[in-house]
């Protein structure tokens, strides 16, 4: 085996991997279209408004609402569930800080179910920690996993709480032949640069439920019961503004043209890295849940022997971009808001036990499959724009790693 590229040997690739580039002449046209229309003002507007029609006809939903971001979209679904302070929000603890603010935001508590082998909230742990003052379980599908959905519905119906989907990282992904999103009461999507579908910023929300819709709408527009012309105005409840606006509406109507070839692509691209990979020795490829097709919105790599940290440094002499740990530590001791209280003036409200509402700690130890996964994990770049060679080349880089990092090990 040649030498690895970290201790001087040839690396397995020089050439710069394609840029992602989710953008062409169709975007241009039509926000010069908006534009020319002299209103970018989005609420009703016609670009949102077709986005929204196009994004809910993409899954098969009643309703689409469009926002700022992934976090206003989960905002959206926390505030239109309207928890009592105090109430209890069940998430997962290897997740964006999106998650958490909107549940932190509406005076509710989040409490963390550890995750299983999958990276997504284990079941069991999620039905170990519903009490009497859960409201909600916000599953988040990381990575473009889908979560065992059958296993959170059948727990969520049980126990009469809603079941709200944070798919910000899992656009148009199957489980069981059904899109994630419209298998819980609420499904919530990212449209920051990064994502599947992208608009730079922006937010989706969306449901089948005719109940929910109305305060949906209003959530993300101050809750503002709008007539026609001025004159009185009413504000139904508590709520931001969280409107989109034509500019990003005009970009989302061409993206939900393209987001199906999108993820067929990275779902091809990226079963092909873990069939090359599979069996090396210290690495596990990407977990896929029975079930499920996975959307690669990253490529997560699990190192069980030896450092995550050379491991990456190691792909990276090779020309592979990757990184360790992805968020470092489980998301609630990455935010001070939740490792040490510090939320609104100097009160810790609302963690402080007000409304009868539980004072949890968080703290190491509270999910230790998380920690565990977290140091282990390695992520690398899977995307629409690269090629068949291209993984072929992080593979080779993967594959020489993995065993030049273990006869090291050997000595
Ligand atoms: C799982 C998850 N939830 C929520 C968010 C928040 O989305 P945004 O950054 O658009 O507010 C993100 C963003 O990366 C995310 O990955």
């Amino acid at each position: 085996m040649s030498p690895l590229a970290i201790d001087g040997g040839t690396p397995v690739r020089t050439r710069p991997f394609p840029r992602r580039e989710p953008y062409d002449d169709r975007e241009v046209e039509m926000v010069t279209k908006a534009i020319r229309s002299q209103d970018l003002f989005g609420l009703g507007g016609p670009m949102v408004t077709k986005f929204e029609q196009r994004f809910a006809a993409l899954y098969g939903a009643k309703y689409a609402v469009a926002s700022t971001s992934g976090t206003a979209a989960i905002h959206i679904a926390i505030g239109t569930i309207n928890p009592e302070p105090g109430d209890e929000v069940i998430t997962a603890p290897i997740t964006d800080g999106g998650s958490i603010v909107p549940i932190l935001y509406q005076n509710a508590i989040p409490v963390f179910a550890d995750v299983d082998t999958t990276y997504n909230m284990d079941p069991q742990d999620v039905e170990r920690k519903i009490t009497p003052r859960t409201k909600a379980i916000l599953v988040v599908h990381l990575f473009g996993n889908p979560c065992n959905m059958d296993a959170m519905l059948e727990i969520a119906r049980r126990h009469k709480v809603w079941l709200l989907e944070d798919c910000c990282q899992a656009h148009l992904t199957e489980y069981k032949g059904r899109l994630l999103g419209t298998i819980g009461d609420m499904g919530c999507f990212s449209l920051q640069r990064s994502k599947h579908i992208t608009t730079g910023d922006g937010g989706m929300t969306i449901t089948n439920n005719d109940s929910l819709s109305e305060r949906m709408m209003l959530f993300r527009d101050k809750g503002w019961t709008r007539k026609p012309g001025w004159g009185a105005r009413t504000y139904a409840f508590l709520a931001p503004n969280y409107r989109m606006t034509e500019l990003q509406g005009a970009v989302g109507v061409v993206q939900t043209e393209k987001v199906r070839s999108v993820v067929t692509k990275r779902n091809e691209l990226g079963d092909l890295l873990s069939s090359l990979i599979r069996g090396l020795p210290g690495v596990q490829p990407a977990p896929v849940t029975s079930g499920g097709r996975h959307t690669y919105w990253i490529y997560p790599l699990r190192v069980t022997e030896g450092s995550a940290e050379v491991f990456a440094r190691a792909l990276c002499a090779e020309g592979i971009p990757a990184e360790a740990h992805y968020i470092g530590e489980p998301i609630f001791l990455c935010m001070e808001a939740l490792a040490n209280k510090v939320t609104f003036g100097s009160s810790q409200h609302p963690l402080d036990g007000c409304h009868g509402g539980r004072q949890l700690e968080y703290t190491h130890g509270i999910c230790p499959q998380t920690e565990q996964a977290l140091r282990e994990l390695v992520t690398l770049s899977i995307h629409e724009g690269m090629s068949r060679e291209d993984v072929e080349d992080i593979a080779a880089a993967i594959r020489k790693v993995a065993y030049g990092l273990t006869e090291k090990a050997l000595g």
